[in-house]
């Protein structure tokens, strides 16, 4: 099979280049060549490091453990949770049409297919796909695929029946477009918030043992306390089940799109299981950043909260960049930092390979120089932190959670390492 998909980007379609692919039974590989109108236009860019502004197609071939599609691409397509919604749907397509006895095509679903079956109206970034029919997905029938949050509570049914293995065909219908814009592995659902911004609604899943919402939530404020971007965050009731609400920062005042880059894309990294560390992403940023300075520190400021709060989901997909122009980027606004009060306390971005995978605040503090922060003010910044994980069964409250709620996650924030910060802390300011 060859297929020629036109990429595009932002909401004013500028013709980014051509997305060649093929596939042969498990073999598949793509190709990127970027048109002559983005290279010369004034406006364009790399849209991944691994692919520089230049004529000629840039192949890439599917290995263990990586997409078929260069990093960019491959940072908009389905990952754990809209993949199985997008499988079922197909599996129960399948089953029907060889039960009425109508002939359809029988091939199994390929990469291409997933990457395209996202919504176009929600796909994460600015870039955009269209196949070679004109048209650019919009999935689930007829209606919008960015329902208004009223819409709430069906589509938590739909995901909850997904999640119990009894969702019906309509469900699965429902829910294209819908639910499975966004990578990651939680359920989890587009929507548009009452003051029309586009939003992420984050589901509990029927396999947690505590309030992970309510601990995103919280994670979330905790840090925007201690002073780091983050995502806009908060509860909203349905049917009684707390959801996260979360605002995409990838879409401007007025809905437009920003580019977006995980850090494993833009430090190119190929396989996810491979171990990184945080200084690598200082060296990306010493070449991509648009505010070096900001940037750096602000990283570093938020390894001492994931640190301080449990944070032990920090991996290279967990880290994004927004375009700011010309090949530069700046840090996103932090996402996806939750509490974990069940799990060992370990880094899966290292801070340093000399350092391993230890959550410990003394290497961090040794690390600063690295940072190029100096010792003062990185204590003045271990402060901040650690003055705002204080304070987190207080921001619980506010939020809404009940003392048995915040008993949960009690492990996650009294710890030996929130010991040792204000020890360090003590030990510097004298
Ligand atoms: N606020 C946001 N704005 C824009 N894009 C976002 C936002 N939050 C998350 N994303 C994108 O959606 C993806 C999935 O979101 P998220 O990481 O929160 O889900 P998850 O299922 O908890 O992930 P994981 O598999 O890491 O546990 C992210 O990798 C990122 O690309
Ligand atoms: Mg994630």
């Amino acid at each position: 099979m060859n297929r020629q998909i036109k990429v595009y980007i932002g909401d004013v379609k500028r013709f980014v280049g051509t997305l060649f692919f093929n596939a042969l039974g498990n073999r598949e590989s793509s190709g990127l060549e970027y048109s002559s109108e983005w290279i010369e236009s004034n406006k364009s860019f790399e849209i991944d490091p691994a692919l520089p502004l230049k004529y000629g197609r840039v192949f890439r071939s599917n290995k263990e453990g990586r997409s078929v599609f260069h990093g960019a691409i491959a940072d908009s397509e389905p990952d754990g949770w809209a993949r199985q919604v997008i499988l079922r749907a197909n599996g129960k397509y399948r089953k029907e049409m060889k039960e009425r006895g109508i002939s359809f095509d029988d091939s199994l679903l390929n990469s291409l297919d997933f990457l395209l079956a996202v919504d176009d109206f929600s796909r994460v970034g600015a870039l955009r796909f269209q196949d070679e029919n004109g048209v650019f997905q919009r999935g689930g029938k007829g209606k919008r695929t960015a329902p208004p949050l009223i819409e709430l509570d069906s589509l938590l049914r739909a995901t909850r029946a997904v999640e119990t293995d009894t969702e019906t065909a309509a469900d699965l219908e429902y829910l294209r477009g819908r639910g499975t814009s966004l990578g990651g592995l939680r359920p989890k659902c587009t929507v548009i918030d009452q003051d029309g911004s586009l939003s992420i609604g984050k589901f509990p899943s029927v396999h947690d043992s505590y309030s992970v919402t309510k601990g995103e939530v919280l994670a979330l404020r905790i840090a925007a306390a201690a002073g780091i971007q983050v995502a806009e965050a908060r509860i909203v009731e349905s049917e009684g089940t707390p959801v996260a609400l979360i605002k995409r920062f990838d879409r401007g005042l007025h809905g437009e799109r920003i580019p977006y880059l995980s850090a494993a894309t833009l430090l190119g990294i190929e396989d996810s299981h491979q171990i990184h560390t945080y200084t690598e992403i200082v060296d990306a940023l010493k070449r991509y950043s648009a505010d070096y300075r900001a940037d750096v520190e602000e990283l570093w400021r938020r390894i001492a909260l994931t640190i301080l709060i449990t944070n032990v989901d920090d991996h290279m997909r967990n880290h994004g960049f927004l375009h700011v122009e010309k090949n530069q980027w700046r840090l996103s606004p932090a996402f996806d930092i939750n509490p974990f009060p069940d799990k060992r306390r370990v880094l899966k971005t290292w801070i340093a390979e000399s350092i391993g995978d230890a959550a410990n605040i003394q290497s961090l503090m040794e690390m600063a120089p690295y940072f190029g922060i100096e010792s003062r003010r990185a204590c003045e910044i271990l402060s901040i932190v650690e003055g705002a994980v204080a304070r987190w069964r207080q921001i619980g409250k506010e939020i809404g959670m009940k003392t048995s709620e915040l008993n949960a996650f009690e492990t996650a924030f009294e710890h030996e390492e929130r010991h040792s910060a204000r020890r360090i802390i003590q030990l510097i300011n004298g």
